[in-house]
Order: C-alpha cells, then structure tokens, then sequence
C-alpha cells in the first residue's frame, strides 16, 4: 500500500509529531505540501493531510496545496490536526478540508484530532495552554488510528 502523509506543521511541531507516529505505522513519508509534487498523489492507495488549526481553519499552505490539486479519480485519504479545543459541534474544522478532498477525488476515511499546546494570543499571555501535550497517550492514540486505517485501507488495496 503506497502510502503518503502530508503535514504542515509551523508552530510548536505538535502536528509533525503526530505525524511521524503515524508514518511510522503506515511506512509513509511525511512531507511538507512544499516538498512534493503533487503528481506523485496520483499514485498513492492512501494519503494524510495534516497541521495545526489557526482561527477555526487548517493552515493555509495545507488548504492551498490541496485547492490546487488536480481533480482526478483517487483513492483513501484521512485528515489530521492537532488544536488547543476540539472538533466538535456545528462548527468542526475537519468538514470544509474533508469536502475539498472529495472534490478532488478523494475517499475520506476517517479523521483524527488531538489537543495540543496551544500559544494564541490571549493563551500565551498564560504561558500557553495544553502544555506537555501531544502527550505520551495522545500519540498513542494516533498509532492506533493509523494502525485502524491501514487494516481497513489496506486490505481494500
Ligand atoms: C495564531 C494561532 C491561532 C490558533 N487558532 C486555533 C483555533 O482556532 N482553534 C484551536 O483549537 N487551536 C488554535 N491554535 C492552536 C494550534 O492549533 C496548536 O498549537 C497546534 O498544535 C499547532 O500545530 P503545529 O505546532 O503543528 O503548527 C492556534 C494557535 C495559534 C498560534
């Protein structure tokens, strides 16, 4: 199963974290949107996009890398972000980039988020908050996702 994972991770590395964990279990590469071409999607049975969430939304270089991808008949994909609150209720930051990887032509199989430390403005006036994490049990939580997907992707590849 080629598989490749698609990170953008700018403010503390929490998102790269993850991702490593991920990769890792998936054996994929994990790469920032700036380093790959884009072409080389095409061949994937399963790719990651991942990063930080900044005002409600998943990073612009992440968002603008997959607005700019061709539409074309694709396999799997799974987002990921780690965020000082979660997605959740009406608002879920996960929905606008899941439907824009449909729109390319994407299957999106899951999603996965976690908290992390978090240094927005008016936090970081405190120091921050959800220090210490992506913690030892979050990133264990993102091996067993990743673990989940390649048994469910994988054999359908
Ligand atoms: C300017 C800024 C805006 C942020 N906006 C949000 C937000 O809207 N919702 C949220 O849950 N976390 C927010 N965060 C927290 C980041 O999503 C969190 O720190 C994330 O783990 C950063 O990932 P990275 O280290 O991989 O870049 C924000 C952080 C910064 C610095």
């Amino acid at each position: 199963m080629k598989t490749m994972i698609v990170c953008t991770s700018v403010s503390h590395g929490n998102t790269q974290r993850v991702a490593e964990v991920m990769g890792r279990v998936l054996q994929a590469r994990v790469v920032a949107p700036e380093q790959l071409d884009p072409a080389e999607l095409s061949e994937c049975d399963l790719v990651g996009f991942g990063s930080g969430i900044f005002l409600g939304s998943f990073h612009a270089r992440l968002r603008e890398f997959v607005r700019a991808l061709p539409v074309e008949p694709r396999r799997s994909a799974f987002v990921f972000a780690t965020s000082g609150f979660p997605d959740a209720g009406f608002q879920k930051f996960s929905r606008p980039l899941t439907g824009l990887l449909e729109q390319k032509g994407f299957a999106v199989a899951d999603a996965f988020s976690c908290r992390a430390f978090d240094t927005y403005l008016p936090f970081k006036l405190v120091g921050g908050i959800r220090k210490g994490r992506p913690s030892a049990g979050d990133l264990e939580a993102a091996r067993v996702f990743a673990e989940g997907l390649r048994a469910r992707v994988g054999t359908e590849s």
